[in-house]
């Protein structure tokens, strides 16, 4: 091997690296370029072999040629690559074009259950009148959910609430919200104004108007000197802001063990206003809560005196005060998840 022919070598392996710079495509052609000719096993190392084969003086100047062609070459590579990226930036922007007119995707937001939201209704009424909400618990005692309000092991008022039972003697699922008042009248000092939401529990038969489980309100009030005056107006209040100002009210006698006297308290049906319609029965009224002056043998159990002190409880079904405003005539929908039926409230 001679010194010229290495040279000419040289000269052919940069005019063809540098042409096929010019012609290629995409960067990654570029990079494919730069190791077949540059890289470690590429083609320069190749013809540089033949280094060897040269005398030791000529050695250093096809070293230097070979370092100018090498220059020159990664010179082709690096302007080549430098014009792509601005043409492939074009093209990858047109791929990835979006229109931002696009309107976007709603997000659907939930809603509350309306048993929820009748709970939460309810509250904020009475929240007006001073009325604070309070929990008790779901798995009750016998005692709690019975005893103390009045209700004996084998007095017949316990037809009224067909119990489930938890496998630990003397617990149940509570019943209604009523025990509810023992256990506030046993933490809070008069003068008492508490509302107690929450799930009750019956073994029942479902149908359209029963559930094993729905919800109630209870609402308590206890001072010295509060009277039945006092249940009649804020009961009025309550109807007129849930129903609407005007609705015409009436208070009938009612029995619950645990009130003294007791009464059911009903508005003039939603439907027809009046006159009777399916919807009331025909008799132009819908009851809505059962209410009462709290028998003094349940204020003792509550720890309070009933010389001293009165009050009166009432106890609604947030479902019940749904169905009559919206005319729903059956109970079943608050239990089954039918979004067609959810949706509907806020
Ligand atoms: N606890 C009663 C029921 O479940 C309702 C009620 C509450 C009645 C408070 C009077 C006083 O039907």
């Amino acid at each position: 091997m001679e010194l010229a022919q290495l040279t000419r070598d040289l000269d052919a392996l940069r005019d063809e690296a540098l042409a096929q710079a010019a012609a290629a495509p995409d960067s990654a052609s570029v990079d494919a370029i730069e190791t077949d000719v540059l890289g470690k096993k590429g083609r320069l190392t190749g013809v540089l072999r033949g280094i060897g084969a040269l005398p030791v003086e000529d050695r250093p100047r096809v070293g230097a040629v070979a370092n100018t062609v090498r220059a020159a070459i990664e010179a082709a590579l690096a302007e080549r690559r430098a014009n792509l990226r601005g043409s492939e930036l074009a093209a990858r922007l047109e791929r990835e074009r979006i229109d931002v007119t696009t309107p976007g995707r709603p997000i659907r937001r939930g809603t509350l259950h309306p048993s929820i939201e009748a709970m939460g209704d309810i509250a904020r009424i009475f929240g007006q009148f001073g009325f604070v909400v309070h929990e008790s618990p779901e798995i009750e005692d016998d005692q709690t959910n019975f005893q103390m309000l009045n209700i004996p092991p084998d007095h017949p008022a316990r037809d009224l609430w067909d119990t489930l039972y938890v496998d630990v003697p003397g617990r149940l699922l509570r019943t209604h919200t009523s025990p509810g008042q023992i256990r506030v009248m046993q933490a809070m000092e008069p003068p008492i104004r508490a509302l107690l939401p929450g799930r009750c529990f019956r073994y029942e038969a479902v149908d359209a108007s029963h559930g094993f489980e729905f919800f109630q309100v209870e609402g308590i009030m206890v001072d010295e000197g509060t009277t039945m005056a006092d249940l009649k107006g804020l009961l009025d209040e309550f109807a007129r802001a849930m129903f609407g100002a005007g609705r015409k009210t009436r208070f009938r006698p009612g029995y619950y063990p645990f009130t003294e006297p007791s009464v059911a308290f009903d508005v003039e049906c939603l439907v027809c206003g009046g006159p009777g319609c399916p919807a009331c029965g025909r008799s132009g009224w819908m009851t809505i809560l059962g209410a009462g002056m709290i028998h003094p043998v349940v204020l003792r159990h509550g720890g309070l005196d009933p010389e001293r002190y009165q009050g009166f409880a009432f106890g609604m079904g947030p479902e019940r005060i749904k169905m009559l405003k919206h005319g729903i005539t059956d109970l079943r929908l608050f239990m089954e998840n039918d979004l067609r039926f959810l949706e509907q409230f806020a």
